[in-house]
């Protein structure tokens, strides 16, 4: 079998084409390298033993993209994680974000929908905003998304939604991930942020390491049980054996609907202090940390109400919260050493 992993040397594109290579799947890696290193190549072929075909593509070049599917005619399945992903960024930058996310979307959707090949999309929990009522199901109502990254997402699912209604031939999977921590056992592979880290776990590390001299703790009043926002942590080796479930679902015919949507996540929240106090646990190691203003637009609460995954594609997340924190501090040591 032949899947085609665009973004395949990101963060989870990297872990989900480590579980493919071992399951014996002929693997078609893109990536552009604007947020991805050429390194990340050789890790996954050290953890492997294999070595998946390799195309510098921007999908944003329709061109390039036609000609990857005539230099591939055979794929059966394509996985596609390329995207950018700062917040922050994508408010500074709107035009960078609509081009990027939703050109290459529509870019590598018109081979896929032609040629009736499955899709499983990255989405994120960030369509849902602040849910009213929690824990978070696949039928909670979506909120106006505060931010262009938070809108591609959303127009995202829109569009592969109505692909699926024109194209009878098409199918596609939509998996909205809730907070993916953590890096592969081998700690070879993991989180690689740009410049200074957004999310809590890159962030945390760097300053366990003494990248960074403190962590902030971004909102202490609000309206939780200590204070802090919660959020529900998956460990990206779950989060990656997510993507192999659906896609054996996609491929299987199984499929309720030619469109369908999961959240992926452990359906336990954990507060940012909690977070701390497992990181502490996990790893013996002491977090400096002060608490501090909020951070303007987050939300305050957001877990998954798992049901719908675990009854339609049995999976469910084997690690537990320290499991996934001690994975990133190995991966955090691991980089420190390479660097
Ligand atoms: C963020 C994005 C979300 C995106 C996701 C991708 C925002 C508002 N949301 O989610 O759209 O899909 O990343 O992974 O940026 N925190 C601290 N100190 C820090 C960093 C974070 O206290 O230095 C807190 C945050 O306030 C939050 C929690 O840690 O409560 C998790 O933050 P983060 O890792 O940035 O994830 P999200 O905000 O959930």
């Amino acid at each position: 079998m032949k899947i085609l992993v665009t973004g395949g040397l990101g963060y989870i594109g990297s872990h989900v084409s480590v579980l493919l290579l071992e399951k014996g799947v002929d693997v078609v890696l893109v990536d552009n390298l604007d947020n991805a290193r050429i390194e990340v190549l050789e890790q996954i072929e050290r953890i492997t033993g294999k070595r998946p075909s390799f195309e510098q593509v921007d999908l944003k070049d329709q061109s390039r993209v036609e000609a990857l599917f005539e230099t591939y005619p055979d794929l059966e399945g394509c996985i596609h994680f390329a995207a950018h992903k700062a917040v922050g960024e994508s408010i500074e930058q709107p035009l960078l974000y609509y081009e990027n996310n939703i050109g290459g979307l529509v870019n590598i959707l018109k081979p896929l929908t032609r040629q009736g090949i499955p899709l499983i999309f990255s989405s994120s929990c960030t369509v849902y905003g602040q849910a009213r009522e929690l824990p978070i199901t696949e039928e909670t109502p979506l909120q106006p998304s505060t931010s262009p990254y938070g809108f591609t997402k959303q127009m995202g699912e829109q569009i592969i939604q109505d692909s699926c209604k024109a194209n009878p031939n098409f199918k596609s999977i939509l998996l909205r991930y809730f907070n993916p921590i953590g890096a592969h056992p081998s700690a070879q592979i993991g989180e690689y942020p740009q410049g200074v880290p957004q999310n809590l776990v890159p962030f945390l590390t760097q300053t366990v390491i003494g990248k960074r001299p403190l962590l902030n703790v971004f909102g202490s009043n609000y309206d939780t049980p200590d204070g802090t926002c919660i959020r529900d942590y998956i460990h990206v080796m779950d989060l990656a054996q997510a993507h192999i479930e659906s896609l054996n679902y996609l491929l299987s015919s199984k499929q309720n609907s030619s469109c369908e949507i999961f959240n992926v996540g452990t359906g336990r929240g954990a507060s940012v202090l909690e977070l701390i106090q497992e990181f502490e646990r996990a790893t013996g190691e002491k977090v400096p940390y002060e608490l501090s203003a909020p951070r303007a637009g987050d939300t305050v609460a957001a877990f998954a109400d798992v049901t719908k995954i675990e009854k339609q594609l049995g999976w469910k997340a084997q690690f537990s919260l320290q499991e996934a924190l001690k994975s990133a501090w190995d991966w955090e040591q691991q980089i420190h050493v390479l660097s």
